[in-house]
């Protein structure tokens, strides 16, 4: 079953179009990369699968249920009641954490927990504290995001949408912000959920993280995708010469 389709993606912004025509079908239970140049379109691709973009045309579903359909060349999206629906679903983690930072720890865990999925105080920290544990970061619930190095505060991240019980989980780059030696702390724990057959697709720079963690492997340039493959095509396979150059690019 797919958790996520997405057909014939469009998106520009002004006179610049940055998706033009993207497929991306992800089943269940599996790790899609996104790997790319700069500019090529990823995170906006991203962001027209979570609902922080709308796309100009293509048909969306998630875990079943239409985001869009198309109408004459159009993006034509569901009701508001439908897309929150939708989001139920849907696990977000950015380069940038984005944490409250007036709210410990604890709080920036349990906060959507209650309000959104109406899970009780108890519940909620329950769930919160399981989390850390899992993260080992047991220690640091009351603590404020700018006591925590950026590893941890990714970590809190990730709980946080693992805390909304998601069925497919987006990454956005999570580890670019980080200095050299917080990165694997945060990729370990992206590999654990992979192991736990977590669905989720992931823009990611991490070239051998992304060879090793992902069933398929999408290549994206200026808004086309030139390549969705398994991670052997892409990374030792690919005949295709823009491919090999940005490749070969970041070996250097
Ligand atoms: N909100 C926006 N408004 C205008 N242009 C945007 C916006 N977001 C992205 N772009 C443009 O879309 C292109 C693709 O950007 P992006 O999706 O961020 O690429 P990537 O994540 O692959 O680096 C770039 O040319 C960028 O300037
Ligand atoms: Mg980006």
């Amino acid at each position: 079953m797919y958790l996520l389709e997405a057909k014939e993606i469009y998106k520009s912004f002004g006179d610049n179009q940055v998706l033009k025509g993207v497929d991306l079908f992800v089943e269940e239970g599996q790790v899609v990369s996104i790997i790319g140049p700069s500019g090529s379109g990823k995170s906006t691709l991203l962001r027209c699968m979570t609902q922080l973009e709308t796309a100009d045309s293509g048909e969306i579903s998630i875990c079943g249920q239409a985001m869009t359909k198309n109408q004459n060349g159009k993006a034509v999206y569901s009701d508001k009641a439908q897309l929150r629906q939708i989001m139920l679903d849907v696990g977000l983690v950015f380069q940038n954490f984005q944490l409250f930072p007036h709210w410990s720890v604890l709080r920036n865990l349990t906060d959507a927990q209650m309000r959104v999925l109406g899970r009780s105080k108890e519940e909620a920290e329950a769930i919160a504290r399981e989390l850390l544990a899992k993260m080992k970061l047991s220690e640091k619930e009351n603590a404020y995001p700018c006591q925590l190095s950026g590893g941890q505060q990714q970590r809190v991240a990730i709980a946080r949408a693992l805390a909304m019980s998601p069925k497919i989980l987006f990454f956005d780059e999570p580890t670019s912000a980080l200095d050299p030696e917080l990165i694997g702390e945060v990729l370990e724990i992206i590999r654990e959920l992979a192991k736990q057959d977590m669905t989720m697709v992931i823009v990611t720079h991490e070239m051998t993280f992304a060879r090793e963690i992902s069933d398929k492997v999408m290549f994206l340039e200026q808004g086309n995708v030139l390549a969705f493959d398994t991670p052997e095509a892409i990374f030792s396979g690919t005949e295709n010469a823009r491919i090999q150059s940005f490749l070969s690019l970041l070996k250097k």
